[in-house]
């Protein structure tokens, strides 16, 4: 529909700078440039890095989403941009931009939540958002259960990791492992010529006695150790260690985790969609369970596409589309950018 919004996004809070354009809830432009790679030998993305690497590809990553999209900025309704929570200096970078770009051409301006991003993005592909909702977001920097009743007023939180977020965990056990980083997707590939049963590795946080305090949370620390335990007893007993069986058992454990401790929270609050998003939700095992599972309850699954569920800019315009689309007041253009913008705010007020 021509009077649909038309939005750019500006995401930068991590090691991707992304430009995304849509029209209501229509992709048109997802320009990406990554820095993974400067920061594979660190194991770990690396702050000064990334921010460094989001001013070289701002403009022309801006430049390509708008030929892509077949608009000039003038066209545009409103620019969004992530405003946390991420890495201060890359998020710096972006807010900045999408500061010169709106003054420059005059626009309104939205600073968002980049895990409520996470959430808008799977209207794209969906279509909109069924409310209320329950939101899993898992990536290399969380792992949230929300629950979405009204995705521009805000988000309750249910639960959280207490240690490491799950593609932390997936980071770490492939580095262990010799596989290089991102692990997420090495391991995800690795695990599927091996045997998820093969060794038992600790599902966190699911003991009976972890029913009142932490129900929603999750723990991924002890099944990290867990698997740099048993690979370090394989190699001093100097058997090999069998890499692919390792790869999909750990992948099974957090699977297991993430799936059921979702589809609980839907049954308790009488939800009938889950979505899940987030870069780990690019992992096939997790999709494939969560369907399997879901599909017994009654429940639906809402999982974006592989590049969606990763930090790209649609998401970020997918927000800003939303906002927009609900008369949402736009953020002031000195907005800060806020590493630890809590799940409250989908929007820096205006
Ligand atoms: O959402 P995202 O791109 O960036 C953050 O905001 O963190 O997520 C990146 C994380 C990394 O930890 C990566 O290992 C993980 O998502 N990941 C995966 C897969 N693809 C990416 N984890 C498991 N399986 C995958 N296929
Ligand atoms: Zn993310």
């Amino acid at each position: 529909m021509p009077d649909e919004p038309l939005v750019l996004g500006i995401e930068t809070s991590c090691d991707e700078t992304g430009v995304g354009i849509v029209r209501g809830h229509t992709l048109l432009a997802d320009a990406l440039a990554s820095s993974v790679e400067q920061h594979a030998r660190f194991g770990g993305v690396v702050p000064e890095v990334a921010s460094r690497a989001h001013l070289e590809a701002m403009v022309p990553t801006m430049q390509r989403a708008l030929d892509d999209a077949g608009v000039t900025l003038a066209d545009i309704d409103a620019i969004a941009v992530t405003a946390g929570p991420g890495l201060a200096g890359a998020l710096l970078v972006g807010v900045a931009a999408a500061k010169g770009y709106a003054l420059a051409a005059d626009k309104p301006i939205y600073g968002v939540n980049h895990l409520a991003a996470h959430v808008a993005v799977d209207t794209l592909e969906h279509g909109p958002l069924p409310e209320p909702a329950i939101a899993m977001l898992v990536s290399g920097g969380h792992s949230s259960l929300l629950l979405v009743d009204d995705l521009t007023a805000g988000v309750t939180p249910l639960g959280a990791t207490i240690d490491d977020a799950a593609g932390e965990a997936f980071d770490k056990v492939a580095r262990l492992l010799g596989m290089g980083f991102p692990g997420g997707p090495v391991i995800d590939r690795t695990a599927r010529a091996g045997n998820p049963a093969a060794i038992a590795f600790p599902r966190g946080l699911t003991a009976p006695k972890d029913q009142l305090k932490h129900r929603y949370d999750f723990s991924f620390s002890g099944l990290k150790t867990a698997v740099a335990r048993w690979v370090e007893a394989r190699e001093r007993s100097g058997e090999p260690v069998p890499v692919a069986d390792v790869a999909a058992s750990f992948q099974d454990a957090v699977c297991d985790v993430l799936t059921s401790k979702a589809l609980d929270a839907c049954r308790q609050h009488g939800v009938e969609t889950l979505i899940i998003g987030g870069g780990v939700a690019a992992n096939s095992r997790l999709r494939v369970l969560a369907e399997e599972r879901a599909a017994k309850l009654g429940i639906r699954v809402r999982v974006p596409r592989p590049g969606l569920c990763t930090d790209n800019g649609a998401m970020v315009a997918a927000l800003g589309s939303h906002l927009v689309a609900a008369g949402v007041a736009p953020s002031r253009l000195d907005l800060p950018a806020d590493s630890a913008m809590p799940l409250t705010s989908v929007t820096v007020a205006g």
